[in-house]
């Protein structure tokens, strides 16, 4: 069963829980609004179900409400940035409007974020840049459970670290490729195990390091109190990219990395490496609004496979998502809602 809510009924609610948890008006809503566009793009795995796990994280003190993001270094097209465990959708933004005002001055920008409290979609931030016409790249890392099997090992060794590219199109919505790097992601594989079904080969291992396709095994705890992993996409080399983000987004950005048996704390940390880039400074601005639009135009001339409707780019099954549920609502599913109500009367609200 689920209840439909119109966005602007959900962004009230969500915003009044994290006001009562501790966080100001404007950061209430600035989180609830991020939230709920995530749930509007058709990514509710990281839309309102994350509501519980901030309200406890913030609870047992590993997500701080009201932190900004400090500033630890400031050097040119360098910049770098503590989010001091705050709300990732604030110190992100905060960070991000540092890269962008530096990126239109200087023409490039690489920032790096640690610390944030999960960021959320890491395609918002990108979203952000592409709206200036400034290319955007991140590399980012997870510091929760360990939930991704490196390739050819047996365990979970590392989250699920995802990537994003941003690139503007000249009078045209943008490329934005925004994925994680486990071939599916973990809160698809909750719902799947909520509802008892099997998923596809391919994308897990039980807890012996063997292929199933029972998603409880990433989970709940299996025989020996022990879980299985997800596997990466695209086998090594998807497994290399996530290796990368954990060296850009963790090492590089000095937010740290995934080096420690699990534990059950709520909080979900996030290192993220951008970099900006201004192509009107590069000096190929006409030549790169020409050839990118040719070539998504030539893209967009494939003629449909069995079974597909047409060709897309990156960024556009979220901007119809949008479309869509702007019209006919949101689906929170009950289990979910009865999370987040739950997460309300730990913070004395009642939301009926
Ligand atoms: N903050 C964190 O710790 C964290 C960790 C992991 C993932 N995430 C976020 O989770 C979200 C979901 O990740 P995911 O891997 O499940 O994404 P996904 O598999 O749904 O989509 C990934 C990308 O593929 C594109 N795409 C989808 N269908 C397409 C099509 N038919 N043609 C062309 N392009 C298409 C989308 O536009 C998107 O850019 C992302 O926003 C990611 O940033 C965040």
């Amino acid at each position: 069963m689920t209840k439909t809510f119109q966005a602007s009924e959900l962004r009230t609610k969500v915003a009044a829980v994290l006001k009562a948890a501790g966080s100001s008006d404007d950061e209430s809503k600035r989180v609830a609004d991020n939230l709920v566009y995530a749930n509007l793009s058709g990514h509710d795995s990281h839309g309102v179900g994350m509501v519980p796990r901030y309200v406890d994280a913030s609870i047992e003190g590993g997500l701080k409400t009201n932190a900004k993001a400090k500033v630890l270094l400031d050097a040119g097209s360098m910049i770098t940035v503590d989010g001091q465990r705050g709300y990732g959708q604030v110190v992100g933004e905060e960070a991000m409007q540092l890269g962008m005002a530096r990126a239109a001055e200087t023409g490039s920008c690489i920032v790096a974020l640690s610390q944030a409290h999960h960021l959320g979609r890491i395609g918002h931030f990108a979203e952000m840049a592409v709206a200036r016409g400034l290319v955007s790249i991140h590399f980012v890392n997870v510091l929760s459970r360990p939930v991704v099997a490196p390739f050819g090992g047996a365990d979970g060794r590392y989250g699920t670290n995802p990537c994003c590219i941003g690139v503007p199109m000249a009078g045209r919505e943008p490329f934005v490729l925004d994925f994680a790097t486990s071939r599916v992601a973990q809160g698809k594989m909750r719902v799947a195990h909520n509802e008892g079904r099997q998923v596809d080969e391919g994308y897990l291992i039980d807890e012996h390091g063997r292929p199933t396709t029972n998603p409880g095994v990433v989970v709940v705890p299996q025989s020996n109190g022990l879980f299985g992993a997800l596997m990466a996409f695209g086998e090594h080399k998807g497994y290399g990219m996530a290796v990368a983000c954990e060296l850009l987004g963790g090492a590089l950005t000095g937010s740290g990395t995934w080096h420690r048996t699990p534990d059950t704390r709520r909080s979900v940390v996030n290192g993220m490496l951008t970099i900006l880039i201004d192509p009107a400074k590069l000096g190929t601005k006409e030549a790169f609004e020409q050839e990118a639009l040719a070539f998504v135009d030539w893209l967009r001339q494939s003629p449909p496979a069995p079974g597909a409707d047409k060709v897309r780019i990156a960024g556009e099954p979220e901007r119809e998502a949008r479309v869509k549920r702007e019209r006919e609502g949101i689906a929170v599913d009950d289990s979910t809602w009865g999370e987040i109500e739950e997460a309300a009367r730990k913070v004395g609200l009642s939301l009926n």
